[in-house]
């Protein structure tokens, strides 16, 4: 398709993105790439283009959701959750990968309620300590240091901690130290507080943890949230949460580190190409590594340790696994957006955000916070990629689709070329997110 469309000048900077072509980034660090759990415990199930062609490089395991005789050490059942952590872990080290050991679901909090004995009760860690040293041997035995990552309690405000925040606390740095004080896993790196909520000043497992970790030198060598709550809360955005980070590290005297936000994309609305390449985008601007949640369960846990985080499918064992629209944008993410990144900047209503490559052609993939409108997108110094400051431009559409995580998506749908009169050095066109397309992520592409 081949038009010729004049826009008239309506656009607000409220709804629209821009990608600055004069601003060099350095290279693709596909921040994004990264899922929790999502891996078979039986290995080689998921031929390896599905890991590699989409870069995948951050992981995160424990042998969650396993029933029993698998439920983990507080049942005296922790075998089965080790088994399918090292292997996991073992898949994940074939593609260099990094790996978030999850100590929680190892103790087995999946199946743990309040009438049961947790760590620390009574001020007696006679059983918590016995877990990390047969969790440090286990580590020692199997040779599993190069790439681990030990995340220390996960979500313990959402419901993986069923006792008082001081309790929790006394086992962030007594878990911190037990392994740091290791002579042969010091070196690893620690992360928490994984918590299911992004800071806020109001929110005391967050006040009171900074404070706590200041105070007891134990800050975490990556601090870690999620980002996996309502679309209607402000905190819940990556260029929130990090600014609001930074003030209460800094009012409570703990140290800055590396970020990770080891969860992003929530259950109700974000499970599709528009949400994910949304968030990839601010992943990226911030230079902050993500790790895509995983929200499947099955029985005994199998759908949730398998399809990568809802990126592929299978109906049964028995058939190929197929991508969807999500992996096929993370796809385009990893081999096709080649090159430098370049400066962008999200529409100030914040539901637009884009992410910008400048290799062989100009390539910007842009998702809407799953919500229904119509967005600009403006491309700014077209001459610092040799184009002229005023013409016409041919801008290439591809949509990347989305029903169901089931859904086949085999490659994006070709939506053609549009040709747009620009002048000023930089030209504006629409984003249309709109029935059918409400899920959909797009990549707009540019020839140099
Ligand atoms: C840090 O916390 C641990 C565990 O509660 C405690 O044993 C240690 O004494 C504390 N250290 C400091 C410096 O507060
Ligand atoms: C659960 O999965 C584990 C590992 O895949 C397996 O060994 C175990 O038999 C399964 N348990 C049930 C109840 O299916
Ligand atoms: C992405 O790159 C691959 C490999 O070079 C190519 O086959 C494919 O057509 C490209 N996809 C798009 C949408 O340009």
């Amino acid at each position: 398709m081949i038009a010729v469309a004049r826009l008239s000048p309506r656009w607000t900077p409220d709804n629209v993105a821009v990608v600055d072509l004069a601003v060099a980034r350095g290279p693709p660090q596909y921040h994004a790439s990264g899922i929790i759990y999502g891996i078979l415990d039986a290995a080689n199930q998921i031929p390896d283009s599905f890991y590699t062609d989409i870069g995948l490089h951050w992981f995160r395991a424990g042998g969650a959701q396993m029933d029993a005789p698998n439920r983990g050490w507080v049942w005296g059942e922790l075998d089965g959750r080790w088994a399918s952590a090292l292997s996991n872990y073992l898949t994940v080290r074939k593609y260099d990968g990094k790996f978030q050991l999850l100590l929680h679901n190892l103790w087995g909090t999946d199946h743990a309620d309040e009438s049961m004995d947790w760590p620390g009760d009574d001020g007696d860690w006679s059983d918590y300590d016995k877990f990390l040293d047969r969790i440090v041997e286990n580590i020692i035995q199997n040779e599993m240091t190069a790439g681990l990552h030990i995340d220390i309690w996960n979500e313990p405000e959402w419901g993986f901690w069923k006792r008082p925040q001081s309790q929790w606390l006394d086992l962030f740095g007594r878990t911190y130290h037990r392994f740091r004080n290791d002579p042969q896993l010091n070196n690893i790196p620690i992360i928490g507080p994984s918590l299911s909520l992004p800071p806020s000043e109001e929110n005391t497992w967050w006040t009171n943890f900074l404070r706590y970790v200041a105070a007891n030198g134990t800050a975490p060598d990556h601090y870690s949230w999620h980002h996996i709550e309502s679309l209607e809360n402000p905190a819940n955005d990556l260029q929130n949460s990090l600014a609001t980070f930074d003030r209460m590290r800094n009012a409570a005297g703990a140290p800055a580190r590396k970020i990770n936000i080891n969860e992003y994309l929530n259950l109700g609305d974000e499970l599709n190409p528009a949400a994910t390449v949304w968030h990839l985008s601010r992943l990226e601007r911030y230079d902050t590594p993500g790790l895509r949640a995983n929200w499947r369960g099955g029985p005994n846990g199998s759908h949730l340790r398998d399809f990568l985080a809802s990126l592929i499918w299978r109906d049964d064992p028995q058939l190929p696994y197929h991508p969807n629209g999500d992996w096929q944008a993370l796809k385009y993410y990893k081999t096709n957006m080649t090159g430098h990144r370049v400066a962008t900047s999200g529409s100030n209503d914040r539901k637009l955000d884009v992410y910008a490559t400048v290799g062989d052609k100009v390539r910007v993939l842009a998702g809407v916070r799953v919500r229904e409108g119509t967005w600009g997108l403006t491309v700014k110094n077209l001459d610092a990629v040799g184009l002229p400051a005023s013409g016409q431009i041919g801008i290439q559409t591809w949509g990347f689709t989305y029903v169901i995580p089931e859904t086949l998506l085999l490659r994006p749908s070709d939506r053609g070329v549009i040709t747009y009169s620009y002048d000023n050095n930089e030209v504006t066109f629409p984003v249309h997110q709109y029935g059918e397309d409400l899920k959909t992520a797009w990549a707009f592409e540019i020839q140099v």
